[in-house]
């Protein structure tokens, strides 16, 4: 007989064994479960009368199973604590598997310079608590159920709205907000709406992503390179690829990995070039929030609504871990969106959605962005004075990552190598580059300075000075 119970907010299973007295049944089913683990020690079990009450047996039955566990050891009986699990039932705990990390990067080096993360030590761990709190207390009971609105909660795109509006100069109304797992699921979703417009390419920068490229191809896109300069990507490339072309990828703020901003030409190009050919252009502002020395640039999504699609995300502003991103759909595309989105609805947690709804309308969002940005730019401004006269220094206006050019004579390779003898792990630019890509050699090392926690900031940048030349 198989019979469960709920008590202290707690599931409870038992497997009662049949054609056993109840009594010796209950007894081995707790001994049982107490050995194996499945009850952790100092699990508090339900006082003997709610249990005889769900089992539907005489309490003096749950009474004298307790007793005998008791006396064995397996459960102990305080006054006023309730009968609990006992500390000595606790089993051994096998070590846990080396690499079974998602990135094995992460955690595995002694210095981790990699770009692509941000600081997770300062996650605001006692406001987004209390944030939590706050929204849960709050939240309708609906809330709790399944979601209704493929777009997400209308909390958390209300609250964007007003947030991207006001910081970044996104035209953002909650009805086009469709909430996301982060930037690749965004990005999953406008690939399969592409493909089913019988999009067969898409232009992307001739550095970026391996896994964004890798993430069209796999949903049936071509990705076709395009030049990056000082000035960012070169859009003006985009009239060469022909109608087969239906989308480009950017970062605009910071163009991943160079980081250097795209130029007010350039943004106009894109803009002209999707106007004239019914193409859409995919913003990617994954780490818009962190500016430092210069006037904030606005989202490109501001000069044409109707032929950018935004995305953002709060990977990089609050943590990974979250999996929680935004896209800002152009009115003519919400739809298609939306009938995408709605076939395989997974995404973040309503529970976790209503949390950052609440963590942006209370300003908890802005004075964390505003102490992290203070966070990042001092570690930035290290940085340049620790290698600055060495090695040229770039793409260091905004972001968590800059880009070391390094002296002739030096090759990637041989740093990367260097710096693996350290336990310093770091990229090299090359690793970033589109294998079709048409680029100039250029000699360099990608370093996320916002990746080590601020305690290990200053041992891995005395890790990378020393492997530098
Ligand atoms: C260029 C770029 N875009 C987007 C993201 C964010 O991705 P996600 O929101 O899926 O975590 C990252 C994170 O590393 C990134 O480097």
């Amino acid at each position: 007989m198989t019979d469960s119970w709920a008590t202290f907010g707690a599931d409870l299973h038992l497997d009662l064994s049949a054609g056993r007295g109840l009594r010796a049944g209950l007894t081995e089913a707790l001994r049982e479960a107490a050995r194996s683990g499945r009850l952790a020690a100092g699990t508090r079990l339900p006082s003997s009368r709610s249990l005889a009450v769900d089992l539907g047996i005489a309490r003096n039955t749950v009474a004298e199973a307790y007793a005998e566990l008791v006396a064995e050891g397996w459960l102990t009986a305080r006054q006023g604590s309730g009968t609990r699990v006992a500390e000595r039932a606790r089993p051994r705990r096998t070590p846990p598997a080396a690499g079974r990390a998602r990135r094995p990067a992460r955690g595995g080096p002694s210095h981790d310079l990699q770009p692509g993360s941000p600081d997770l030590s300062g996650f605001p761990r006692a406001a987004w608590l209390s944030a939590a709190r706050r929204a849960l207390t709050n939240a309708p009971n609906e809330a709790f159920g399944y979601a209704v609105e493929v777009r997400g909660r209308i909390e958390l795109r209300e609250a964007l709205a007003g947030y991207l509006a006001r910081a970044r100069g996104v035209y953002a109304d909650p009805e086009r907000i469709v909430l996301c797992a982060g930037f690749v699921h965004g990005l999953t979703l406008l690939a399969q709406v592409l493909r089913a417009r019988r999009v067969r390419e898409v232009a992307v920068e001739g550095y970026g992503l391996d896994i964004h490229r890798d993430l069209l191809v796999k949903a049936g896109l071509r990705t076709r390179p395009m030049g990056v300069d000082a000035e960012g990507a070169r859009t003006g490339e985009l009239g060469a690829g022909g109608p087969g072309v239906g989308a480009v990828l950017l970062t605009p703020a910071h163009q991943f990995p160079t980081g250097v901003a795209l130029t007010p030409a350039r943004r106009a190009a894109a803009v002209d070039w999707a106007r004239t050919t019914g193409g859409l252009i995919l913003e990617d502002d994954y780490d818009g929030e962190f500016r430092y020395d210069r006037q904030p640039v606005g989202a490109l999504q501001g000069l044409d609504p109707d032929r950018v699609v935004y995305l953002g995300t709060a990977s990089k502003s609050l943590a990974p871990a979250l999996r929680i991103g935004w896209l800002v759909v152009p009115p003519g595309l919400v739809d298609e969106v939306l009938a995408v989105k709605g076939v395989t609805d997974w995404t973040s947690s309503a529970l976790e959605q209503l949390t950052l709804a609440e963590f942006i309308t209370s300003g908890a969002y802005d004075r964390h962005v505003r102490g992290m940005r203070l966070r990042y730019r001092r570690r930035r401004d290290e940085l340049v004075a620790a290698v600055g006269d060495r090695v040229g220094v770039s793409g260091i206006a905004a972001g968590l990552h800059a880009v070391l050019d390094l002296p002739e004579g030096t090759t990637e390779r041989s740093v990367i190598q260097s710096a693996a003898w350290q336990d310093l792990a770091l990229d090299g630019l090359s690793r970033h580059r589109h294998p079709e890509a048409d680029l100039p050699p250029r000699p360099a090392v990608v370093v996320g300075y916002g990746t080590p926690s601020d305690s290990a900031w200053a041992s891995a940048l005395a890790a990378l000075s020393a492997v530098l030349p």
